[in-house]
This record gives C-alpha cells, sequence and structure tokens, in this order.
C-alpha cells in the first residue's frame, strides 16, 4: 500500500520460548512487516502459527529475543516495563483472545480501569465505559463480574475496554471467536465503525469469512513467519 505510513514495524523479529533443559521453541522469525496506519489488516493462519506471539510483542507484553518492534515512531521493545506498560495504556487497546478481564471488578469498572491507568478522569471515564457497553449490547449488565457474564458478553467487555480510550491501535485477537453469527457481526460492525470514524489501525487476528471480507487487506501469517516451530538445544560449553 503505497502513500500510506505504517503503524507498526517489525525488523528482524525472532521470539523463542524456554521449554527447559536448555531447550527453545522458534515460534517466530518475521524479517520484514509493516501494518498501514488507518487501516484494518486481518491476520489469519493456522493454530500454533504464532498469531497471539505477534500480537503480544506489538503490544509489548512480551519482548522479542531479537530484533525490534515499534508502534508508530516509538520502539516499544526498547523500553523498559513499565513505560512499556504507560505506553500500551494510552496508546494500544488490545482484545486478548482469552479476555483477560479483572475478576473481581464489574464490566463497567473493566472498562473504566483500562481509562484511569490512561489519565481519565473519574465522572468521564463511567459515561464513556457505559456508552461503549450499551453500544455494544450490554446496557444491561454494567454491574455484573466476568463470572456472571457469558464468554460472549466477557468478550463483547474485552473489546468494549479495549475501543473506550480511542487508541490509536487496536488488536484484537479472535474478537468474534465467542459470538454467534448475528452478534458477531454486529460487535464486528461497531469495532470497525468506531474505528473507520477515528482513524484507527486496527489489526484482527480471524479465520472467520465475514471479518475477512471486511478488512482492507488479509495477511496469512504463514507468509511472513519463516519460523519452523523448531525446538533446539543450546550448546553447552
Ligand atoms: N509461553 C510459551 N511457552 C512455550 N511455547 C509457547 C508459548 N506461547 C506460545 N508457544 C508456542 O508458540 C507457537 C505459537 O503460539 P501462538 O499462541 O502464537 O499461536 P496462534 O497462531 O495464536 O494459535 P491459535 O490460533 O491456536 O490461537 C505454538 O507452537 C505454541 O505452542
Ligand atoms: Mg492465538
Amino acid at each position: 500500500m503505497t502513500g500510506v505510513s505504517a503503524a507498526v514495524t517489525l525488523h528482524g523479529v525472532t521470539k523463542a520460548f524456554p521449554l527447559g533443559n536448555g531447550r527453545t521453541l522458534e515460534a517466530l522469525n518475521v524479517q520484514r512487516w509493516a501494518v498501514p496506519a488507518g487501516r484494518c489488516t486481518v491476520l489469519t493462519g493456522p493454530s500454533g502459527s504464532g498469531k497471539t506471539t505477534l500480537l503480544n510483542l506489538i503490544a509489548g507484553v512480551s519482548l522479542p529475543t531479537a530484533g525490534t518492534v515499534a508502534v508508530h515512531d516509538t520502539e516499544i521493545s526498547a523500553l523498559p516495563e513499565p513505560q512499556r506498560d504507560r505506553f500500551r495504556a494510552k496508546h494500544i487497546g488490545y482484545v486478548f483472545q482469552t479476555f483477560n478481564l479483572l475478576s473481581a471488578f464489574t464490566a463497567l469498572e473493566n472498562v473504566m480501569l483500562s481509562m484511569m491507568f490512561a489519565g481519565a478522569i473519574p465522572n468521564e471515564q463511567r459515561r464513556r465505559a457505559g456508552e461503549i457497553l450499551a453500544r455494544l449490547g450490554l446496557g444491561a449488565r454494567l454491574a455484573h463480574k466476568p463470572h456472571q457474564l457469558s464468554r460472549g458478553e466477557q468478550q463483547r467487555v474485552a473489546i468494549a475496554r479495549a475501543l473506550a480510550n480511542h487508541p490509536p491501535l487496536i488488536l484484537a485477537d479472535e474478537p468474534c471467536a465467542s459470538l454467534d453469527a448475528s452478534t458477531a457481526r454486529e460487535v464486528l460492525d461497531e469495532l470497525l465503525s468506531v474505528c473507520r470514524e477515528a482513524g484507527t489501525t486496527l489489526l484482527v487476528v480471524s479465520h472467520e469469512s465475514s471479518v475477512l471480507a471486511a478488512g482492507d487487506q488479509v495477511v496469512d501469517i504463514t507468509a511472513i513467519n519463516r519460523a519452523k516451530h523448531r525446538v533446539s538445544v543450546a550448546e553447552r560449553v
């Protein structure tokens, strides 16, 4: 996509997970990749191909074994943990594959907390959190804790939390996986319309045809990830 700046750039990125006894598993090896700003990119690929690993690196939830990850002009992979956490709170909305809602807090509080970390004032947090939850069909579920919500409702709270701060970048890991087709369509339309209104960059992991069709581009991770999921043993000297 010529003429479009990059919201995310990866250079020489590898991620290897230690497996114990000096063994590691190479999950990711992406030499160069850029996510165009202000567009919806859908990332697809088989289970275990590194999609979540890639999103975690972009969000700064984990660090690459080698290489650099930049979000706009900030090399997030070079920031110490407290700065990475602050940067993510302000600039990135992340819908985790596992939702990661805080179990002791209500739906409304889960969304408000993400705004608090980004510095919004309390009345504004409450108003915006209530509004976005209502837009996602959860207006009657504000006071429910995660265990009182269905998986699909929890997923929508996670989406509301990612949207609440109007971050310039949203990462969404299979955001419609727990939703029926009609709710998935509504939630996807909401996500896309909020992002298109604000010029947000959206990077969505999905296999669903409706999501693939809605993207400005679809990227199969197997086309950019050269890792062979090899387990290697470190040489002992
Ligand atoms: N913490 C970890 N320790 C060891 N191996 C890991 C760890 N996290 C991921 N892996 C391995 O890395 C590879 C990529 O995992 P990842 O979760 O990124 O895949 P995915 O494409 O998101 O799969 P799915 O579609 O099932 O969600 C897998 O082989 C997985 O077993
Ligand atoms: Mg995954």
